[in-house]
């Protein structure tokens, strides 16, 4: 058996500061095999080169996050796996499918789903129909309503702010709501692009916890994409610093913590 897939190493691995962030949730369950695998990514916009031969790897059951900043490509990155955004060039391997072709709704059929960068919810919909929506390739009702309360589980403010619009949500609530959503089609593997975005730092402390909670007690596999790197590098696995369309370092987290480079340049210090 591969060395990772035992819990005892993965709990070895986890970053030390995370207790003092997160303190109720359990140490990382099993890490398995590779899931995702980006090859040699080559995304432009027209001339604008966004992405140069980007590679990068998520096993099963991580939470792997990509930090850079403003342009560095990350979003690019996110949108490209998702299916929005076409590559020029290169691989992207989920479950060993290469995806790189397929449509957004085929890929959220093989249970990739992304949480949108400035969470993209329906303003004038209240907090159901929202979630409703991100089942929108499911008929059965019976289903819609187990994942529902399976959403509702995870964030009980969902549940009693159901009715409510979701315009009048606070930044926090409606990023959990963003999540919710995508949790709604069943994902096995979750894409998170800067959840902590223009959110109270108390309620940033609460979606990190469910990012957690959401990788350890439901077995879904994260990317997580954050400007907010000190955080990011305490909840994930394993880190790629991405800078002007290059990945420049990657590793455990727990080694680009202590990274002269990184800590001047994302760590503030
Ligand atoms: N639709 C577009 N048309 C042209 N250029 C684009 C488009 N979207 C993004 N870009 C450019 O591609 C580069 C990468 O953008 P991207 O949004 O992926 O960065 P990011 O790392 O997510 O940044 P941020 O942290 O600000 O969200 C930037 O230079 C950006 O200006
Ligand atoms: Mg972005």
């Amino acid at each position: 058996m591969d060395a990772n897939q035992d819990g005892k190493q993965n709990r070895e691995q986890r970053p030390e500061g995370v207790k003092a962030v997160i303190p109720a949730i359990p140490a990382a369950g099993r890490i398995g095999s590779t899931l995702l695998e980006v090859k040699n990514l080559c995304v432009s916009y027209g001339a604008i080169t966004a992405l140069q031969e980007i590679s990068l790897t998520v096993r099963a059951g991580e939470i792997v996050t990509l930090i850079g900043s403003n342009g560095a490509g990350k979003t690019t990155t996110l949108k490209t796996i998702s299916g929005v955004l076409k590559p020029r060039s290169g691989q992207i391997l989920y479950a060993s499918e290469n995806i790189a072709a397929l449509p957004p709704h085929r890929i959220v059929q093989r249970r990739l789903s992304q949480v949108p960068e400035g969470r993209m919810i329906f303003a004038n919909l209240t907090v159901l129909e929202n979630l409703k929506m991100g089942a929108y390739l499911q008929r059965d009702k019976a289903l819609i309503t187990r994942e529902l309360e399976y959403v509702f589980e995870i964030f009980p403010r969902l549940k009693e702010r159901s009715k409510q619009v979701a315009g009048t949500l606070s930044g926090g609530e409606q990023q959990m709501l963003a999540i919710g959503r995508a949790l709604m089609s069943k994902p096995r593997f979750l894409m998170l692009d800067e959840p902590s975005l223009g959110i109270a730092p108390l309620l940033v402390k609460t979606i990190f916890e469910k990012i957690v909670e959401i990788n350890q007690q439901h077995g879904i596999t994260i990317l997580l994409v954050e400007q907010n790197a000190n955080l990011a590098l305490q909840i994930a696995h394993s880190a790629y610093v991405l800078e002007t369309g290059r990945i420049t370092l990657q590793g455990p987290s727990v080694e680009l913590r202590n990274n002269p480079q990184v800590k001047s340049a994302y760590l503030g210090g």
